[in-house]
């Protein structure tokens, strides 16, 4: 019988906070799927969350377990997917390295999403060059396993195709080692923040989090951003840009009624409070198992660190794997 061979999936995350619904929605959701269909690893990146937080490593270090915590909550699962820590991993260091040969200053320099980052960063004039290299770090962390398969959020695409830059270069300067990557981007367009703002980060203090309290969701939904112009009840209202609204299309799973619902809103005759404690409902059924489940984990720390402990084992002996490959290709293996 021959034993079925799973293409490999890989992700990260920054340990810089604890996951909300814009990861739930952008990539956790897939793994939850590739677990079951991929041979999946996921990191937590914390090489690259020191790369602009150099300065607050204990930060760092906290939310390595904080972000285990949450993989733990929403239902990854050790004995299909190897949860690791990056730093941990030298031998995505030292592929790094050696990537950095492949890739121009000026590519860098264009890549969209370190650009954005750049900037809410406030780094314009003073980018340290550990993040201004971070995408091929990232191009480091997926072939050090040599994933096929990267879920995660459309941001993330402009490193994919980095990474797949340095594949094509790699293999024609020294053989073909790698095979090309691809993104497996969640069908959920991005979630936007509780203030309306095209994005839900921590840094914009705009989220909610797998591990809020109901009273957290509650206050949050109730601040949420919808129509300045919907002063009434009876006044129509507008449902595109309205944040209510936008939530219950990515949430609600009974869509006819929320079909309805927005007809109203437009017409009149229905308030933001109705539609905002729908809303709190909604996210309290899915927010609530996941909470209860991080609570049971949070009882018991030193399992947790031994499951990343694990995870980071089985993952160093695949990494390590690759840089053999790696180093016969180029020709570095001097003594051996
Ligand atoms: N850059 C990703 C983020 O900010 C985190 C990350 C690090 C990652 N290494 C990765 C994602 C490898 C996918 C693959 O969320």
């Amino acid at each position: 019988m021959s034993k079925e061979i799973k293409l490999r999936a890989l992700t990260g995350d920054r340990p810089t906070g604890k996951l909300h619904l814009g990861h739930f929605v952008g990539s956790l959701q897939n793994r939850l799927v590739l677990q079951d269909t991929h041979e999946q690893y996921v990191m937590i990146a914390d090489v690259q969350g020191l790369s602009a937080n150099a300065q607050d490593p204990q930060k760092i270090k906290d939310n390595i377990y904080e972000v285990a915590l949450d993989y733990l909550a929403v239902g990854l699962d050790p004995q299909k997917t190897t949860i690791f820590v990056q730093s941990m991993i030298p031998e995505i260091a030292e592929l790094t390295i050696y990537f950095l040969n492949l890739v121009t200053v000026s590519r860098l320099g264009q890549n969209p999403t370190v650009k954005t980052e750049m900037k809410e960063k406030g780094f314009d004039t003073s980018v340290p060059a550990g993040f201004y290299m971070h995408p091929i770090n990232q191009a480091a962390d997926i072939l050090a396993f040599q994933a096929r398969v990267v879920p995660a959020g459309e941001d993330q695409s402009p490193m994919i195709e980095q990474t797949n830059e340095i594949v094509e270069k790699f293999n024609r300067l020294y053989g073909p080692v790698f095979e090309k990557v691809s993104m497996l981007a969640s069908h959920t367009p991005r979630l936007m923040g509780i203030d309306g703002k095209a994005k839900m980060s921590k840094s914009l203090g705009n989220a909610i989090y797998l591990s809020d309290s109901k009273h957290d969701i509650e206050k949050k939904v109730m601040e949420m951003y919808t129509d300045p112009e919907h002063i009434k009840a009876t006044d129509p209202g507008h449902v595109e840009g309205n944040v209510v609204f936008s939530y219950l299309d990515v949430f609600d799973p009974r869509h006819e009624e929320v079909a309805a619902l927005k007809e109203q809103y437009r017409t009149g005759g229905l308030g933001d409070v109705t539609i905002k404690k729908r809303l709190i409902e909604v996210l309290e059924t899915i927010i609530a198992p996941i909470r209860e489940k991080r609570e049971t984990y949070a009882k018991d720390p030193a399992q947790v660190m031994r499951m990343l402990e694990e995870g980071t084992k089985r993952a160093r002996e695949v990494a390590a794997q690759t840089m053999a490959q790696v180093k016969n290709a180029i020709g570095i293996n001097y003594f051996s």
